[in-house]
C-alpha cells in the first residue's frame, strides 16, 4: 500500500510539472485529488488496512494530499504568469488606431432653408423670436385684426383646442406678443412650425413652417419692404434672382402684396418647377395696418412698420427639386440622406 501511495505520488509531481495550460493543471488535480481521484479512492480504501498500518499509511497520504496541493498552487501561479505575460505580449492596444465610424445624422431640409433664411436676416440685424404652438386665438386671429367672421377662422381651416385656443394657423401671431413685449424699433423674424386642417397631398401637409417677418420703426415705408425682400431673395435664391409683388389682401397689412421670385430654378425662362411661368409665388408681405398696431400697444401716428410671411416647404421644394411635399415629413433616411 505505501508503494502505491508513494507512486501515486511521483506520477503526479511528474505529471504537474508537465502541465502547459490551467485546463491540463485542472483535468491533472481531478485525476489525483478529485473525489474519484487516486489518492482520494487510497483513502477511501483504508477501512480494508489493518489497525497497525492505518495510522501509518493514513498519515502518510495527508502529508502527500498537502505536498501536492502546494505543488499544485505554483504550478498554478506559474501558469497564470505565463499567460498574462502572453496576453501582454499579443492583445496590446494601439490607442491611435482610428475609431470606428459613426453614422451622423445630417440636418433635414427644411431645417437647413430656416438656417440659411435666418442667417441673411440676421446679417440684416433682425433678432429671431419664438412664440408658442399651441396658441391663443385672441393672436392668432383678433389682434392681428382678423375679425370675427373671417373665412381663415373657419373651423375647416384651423385645428381648435377650445374656443378661445388653436393650434396656430400661421407664424403672424408671433408679432402681436412681440409688439406686446417690446418698444419699437423692432426687428424679427419667427421661423416655426404652423398648422392647418388641410388633407396631406403632394402640396399640403396639416403641419408645414413658416418664416414671419416684422419690422416697426418711425418713418418705415413700402421701400424698406421691397428693398428687404429683394436683398433676401437675392442672398438665399441667388444674386440674379427678380422680385416682383402683387396687390393683395391680408387682414393684418395696408396695403398687401404678394412677392414672387424669378424662378431660381430655370432663372425665368419656364421649367416645371415654376409651371412654365418664369416665377414662383414666394410670400405674403404689406404694412403693418394701423388697427394692429393699435391692438398691440404701438400708436400707429407715430410708428409704421412691415411684415411678411411665407412656406418654407416651397422654398424647400424648388430648391432641392422635391415634387411632392410627403417626403418631407415621411423621415425615410434614404431620402433625408440626399440632402
Ligand atoms: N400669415 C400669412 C399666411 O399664413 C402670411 C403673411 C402675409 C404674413 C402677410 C405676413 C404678412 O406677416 O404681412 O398666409
Amino acid at each position: 500500500m505505501k508503494d502505491e501511495v508513494l507512486k501515486i505520488k511521483s506520477n503526479s509531481l511528474e505529471e504537474i510539472k508537465r502541465c502547459k495550460t490551467l485546463q491540463e493543471l485542472n483535468d491533472c488535480k481531478v485525476k489525483y485529488l478529485g473525489k474519484k481521484g487516486e489518492l482520494t479512492t487510497v483513502l477511501r480504501s483504508m477501512g480494508n488496512l489493518s489497525t497497525e498500518e492505518r495510522p501509518i499509511i493514513g498519515s502518510l497520504v495527508n502529508q502527500i494530499r498537502d505536498e501536492l496541493n502546494f505543488s499544485f498552487e505554483e504550478k498554478q501561479k506559474e501558469l497564470e504568469k505565463e499567460e498574462l505575460l502572453i496576453k501582454l505580449k499579443t492583445e496590446n492596444i494601439d490607442v491611435t488606431e482610428p475609431s470606428k465610424k459613426i453614422n451622423l445624422g445630417s440636418l433635414h431640409p427644411i431645417t437647413q432653408i430656416i438656417d440659411e433664411v435666418s442667417e441673411v436676416f440676421l446679417g440684416m440685424g433682425y433678432k429671431i423670436a419664438d412664440g408658442p404652438e399651441v396658441e391663443k386665438s385672441i393672436y392668432n386671429f383678433d389682434k392681428l385684426n382678423t375679425p370675427p367672421d373671417h373665412p381663415a377662422r373657419d373651423i375647416q381651416d384651423t385645428f381648435y383646442i377650445t374656443d378661445d385656443i388653436v393650434l396656430r394657423s400661421q407664424t403672424s401671431p408671433v408679432q402681436a406678443r412681440v409688439m406686446e413685449e417690446q418698444k419699437p424699433p423692432i426687428k424679427i423674424i419667427c421661423p416655426g412650425t404652423v398648422y392647418r386642417s388641410d388633407n396631406v397631398d403632394s402640396t399640403h401637409s396639416p403641419v408645414f413652417h413658416q418664416v414671419e417677418g416684422l419690422v416697426i420703426d418711425k418713418n418705415i415705408s413700402m421701400t424698406d419692404l421691397k428693398g428687404t425682400l429683394e436683398m433676401f431673395a437675392k442672398k438665399c435664391l441667388g444674386e440674379n434672382t427678380k422680385i416682383r409683388f402683387r396687390p393683395h389682401h391680408f387682414p393684418f397689412t395696408e396695403p398687401s402684396a404678394e412677392a414672387d421670385v424669378s424662378c431660381f430654378v430655370c432663372g425665368g425662362k419656364g421649367c416645371r418647377v415654376c409651371k412654365n411661368e418664369g416665377w414662383i409665388e414666394l410670400l405674403g408681405c404689406g404694412m403693418v395696418h394701423p388697427n394692429v398696431l393699435k391692438n398691440c400697444g404701438i400708436d400707429p401716428e407715430e410708428y409704421s412698420g412691415f411684415a411678411f410671411g411665407f412656406g418654407v416647404e416651397r422654398i424647400a421644394m424648388a430648391k432641392f427639386g422635391i415634387e411632392d411635399m410627403r417626403l418631407l415629413f415621411e423621415n425615410d433616411i434614404r431620402f433625408l440622406k440626399q440632402f
